[in-house]
């Protein structure tokens, strides 16, 4: 047994998150942890909202809500959202927590005592009539590459060129529409990255970093040879963490708060405190974070924009304390699920959101078919077409039907309880090598986090069951020999019941009714060894069952065109 922390990238608070966003992040980890506790490992996977910044600010404005009101509702309607679609957090927290504001200035103030963080006075865009300054997202203007008339301060939208706040042409605040601006010198904090990047070059050549997917180790080491950068960590914002007025009494006295970005990753040790703080007796959030590194291992999961943040940037600050943080042990990177090849977009309405999907089918449909479809070696595509056949074929057609034609024809044929029959013979001894060797090849793609690979592995086990069946036709065996129908219906059923154990991680609450179909005494859903696999004997003769409900529905000509249309996804605007 190990000790496994967990995190996902935390999701902005700033609106509900589509399903790109969830396959790159929260849903993969939450597989990941489902396994790792079903193999009786003590697993702590935690994740927050990410709650400060320019774009929360905005975001309240224009919901016209204050902004600590704006984030406590946003908060609990995606908690729901993640409630429904089963995501196993041990502890959801929010960036904005007192136990974030505590650890985020003791690290600040430890990187200040090391030498890690310096004031430096720099050009800013001040706004007369808002009496403040404008940080990135506060200041439009025209873009000067391109003519578009509503180009941010750190980017233009149209042309997507970084910009300069100073470089808008007819700039104005975003907050009053004022064109009353002025450059002033203002105070900020830098961390000095360039002092620490020998020590995060040391610490990636020696953590194992070799064995990341590329995609993670490639984007670190691209950073670390571009070099570097000292970078502010501060804004002239409301919302976010203040900097501490025993280390820094000007800036503190301006009103200055640390950037989004210095205190989210922070969030992941912050809501672990949190959690602990909800059940001080029996929790101990130091012990998976500070002196930990013998005893716990440590894996995030992040879309590959993230990477850079979590490869160097964290990791200096943590180096930069000179305190013994648990540093990231294993990162688990995506690229980008698509929307019929372009991107989703929550400004144009495209794609399909968390809300959305969930309205429309159950939780499992969507965790099987995201996960079996993620895109982690590539981009991969959101396609209606490809979602209908995945849900068709695999959950509907090979384990759904599986499930409910074995046991309402046990049930009409021999009764309420799994019938006797004959002992397991050859045919039996077969499928068991057979689904020992899938079993072992599944956990194997999951020890990895190589989900497409494990899905596979999942279907080809769903498989070996219907071509037993096919092959052993309970339903004409029974004409002629009784006791060998019986035999292989009573096999079918420990197959369902290793299925419920085992698609467990990727679509739980299908797995749930599997398991619950049969009486068993404490009964759970602890994960199985290769033997029990080749016996399967679990369920033995005469336990009672009874027969689910459909576990799948299957999508019909009709409601793919529905979705199409609802959705606005055709393969024209590909
Ligand atoms: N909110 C960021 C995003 O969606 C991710 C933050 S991850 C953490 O891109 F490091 F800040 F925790
Ligand atoms: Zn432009």
């Amino acid at each position: 047994m190990a000790r496994h922390l967990i995190t996902s990238a935390l999701p902005y608070i700033n609106g509900i998150k589509h399903l790109g966003n969830m396959v790159g992040s929260m849903l993969p980890a939450d597989v990941y942890a489902r396994y790792l506790r079903q193999r009786g490992h003590d697993v702590l996977y935690i994740c927050a909202t990410d709650e400060h910044g320019t774009p929360a600010e905005l975001a309240a404005k224009e919901a016209g809500l204050p902004v600590d009101t704006f984030c406590a509702q946003q908060h609990d309607a995606q908690k729901a959202i993640y409630d429904g679609f089963e995501l196993s957090f041990d502890y959801f927290g929010r960036s904005s927590s007192a136990e974030n504001r505590d650890i985020t200035q003791h690290f600040a103030r430890r990187l200040k005592e090391n030498g890690f963080i310096e004031e430096r006075a720099i050009r800013q865009v001040y706004s007369l009539d808002d009496e403040r300054f404008l940080p990135d997202r506060y200041i439009v203007g025209t873009c000067p590459h391109c003519g578009y008339d509503k180009a941010r301060g750190d980017q233009c939208e149209n042309c997507t060129r970084v910009l300069d706040p100073t470089d808008l042409i007819d700039a104005r605040s975003a907050i009053s529409g004022s064109s009353r601006l002025e450059v002033r010198e203002t105070k900020h904090l830098f961390l000095l990255q360039s002092k620490l990047q020998p020590e995060v070059e040391g610490w990636l050549d020696s953590n194992g970093s070799k064995e990341w997917p590329t995609l993670a180790s490639s984007i670190a080491h691209k950073w670390l040879t571009e070099g570097l950068q000292d970078r502010a960590i501060t804004r002239d914002l409301e919302w976010g963490v203040p900097v501490p007025a025993d280390s820094w009494p000007e800036l503190a006295a301006e009103g200055k708060v640390f950037y989004v970005w210095f205190d989210a990753p922070i969030e992941y040790i912050g809501a672990t405190k949190e959690w602990a703080d909800a059940d001080p007796e029996n929790r101990d959030w130091k012990s998976w974070w500070y002196e930990a590194d013998r005893t716990v291992r440590y894996t995030e999961f992040m879309a590959k924009d993230n990477v850079p943040f979590h490869t160097v940037m964290f990791p200096a600050t943590q180096l930069g304390t000179r305190e013994p943080w648990k540093k990231v042990d294993y990162v688990k990177a995506f690229n980008w699920l698509n929307y019929y090849g372009g991107k989703f977009s929550t400004s144009q309405r495209r794609g399909v959101f968390t809300d959305a999907a969930l309205e429309l089918l159950p939780a499992d449909y969507w965790r099987y078919f995201l996960m079996a479809n993620a895109p982690e070696s590539d981009d991969t595509s959101f396609t209606w077409e490809l979602f209908t056949s995945s849900v068709n074929k695999d959950l509907a057609d090979t384990l759904g039907n599986f499930v409910n034609r074995v046991l309402s024809f046990s049930r009409k044929r021999f009764g309420d309880e799994v019938p006797a029959g004959r002992e397991a013979g050859e045919a039996e001894a077969k499928l068991g090598e057979q689904i020992a060797e899938l079993l072992a090849e599944y956990e194997s793609h999951l020890e990895a986090m190589q989900f497409r690979k494990a899905a596979q592995a999942l279907r080809a086990l769903w498989s070996a069951g219907n071509s037993y069946l096919e092959e052993k036709a309970p339903w004409l065996e029974i004409k002629t020999n009784q006791e060998g129908a019986a035999l292989t219906l009573r096999t079918a059923m420990n197959l369902i019941r290793l299925y419920s154990v085992i698609s467990e991680p990727f679509i739980p609450a299908s797995a749930r009714a599997m398991r619950e179909a049969f009486d068993l005494p404490g009964d759970d859903a602890r994960w199985v060894t290769a033997d029990q696999a080749r016996a399967l004997d679990a369920v033995p003769a005469g336990t009672p069952f009874t027969v689910p409900p459909v576990l799948f529905a299957k999508i019909t000509e009709e409601d793919l065109e529905s979705y199409r249309e609802r959705f606005g996804g055709s393969e024209e605007n590909a």
